[in-house]
């Protein structure tokens, strides 16, 4: 049995604010820095979906990577670009706007949509120096 992986790139923009509500005012800005800025700030995100699955022998593909991208960008571009991940977004609601909760939040959404390949890893890049890695564990 052959496994392999595919990967595809979205990128989507947002504001945020880093912060914990039942924090004081200073030890969220100790904690968080400059995402703590009480007026929002953007990022450029890139997240790269990675699944992967046997090779069919009828198409040669682990799956249609286009499926993959029509899900990518209906259920996580559509919804979060050019948006306010604290204000706007239903599925970040009420959770700390981390680009570790926010990789979290869409596994949630890609882990069952991508079948019957399976969601091996994403990499969601926040700034082009750091990203956070999730596979599902
Ligand atoms: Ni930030």
């Amino acid at each position: 049995m052959s496994i392999v992986s595919i990967t595809r790139i979205v990128r989507f923009n947002a504001a945020h604010r880093v912060y914990n509500p039942a924090w004081s005012d200073e030890q969220n800005a100790r904690t968080f820095g400059k995402c703590n800025n009480p007026n929002w700030h953007g990022h450029n995100y890139t997240l790269e979906i990675t699944v992967e699955g046997e090779v069919h022998p009828e198409t040669g593909f682990v799956v249609n990577l286009n499926d993959v991208k029509t899900v990518a960008e209906r259920e996580i571009v559509d919804v979060i670009d050019h948006k306010n991940l604290n204000l706007d977004v239903p599925f970040m609601a009420g959770t700390i706007p981390s680009t570790e909760n926010l990789v979290l939040a869409c596994w949630r959404i890609l882990a069952p949509a991508v079948a019957p390949a399976r969601l091996a890893k994403l990499k969601l890049w926040e700034t082009e120096n750091q990203y956070v890695e999730y596979d599902g564990r």
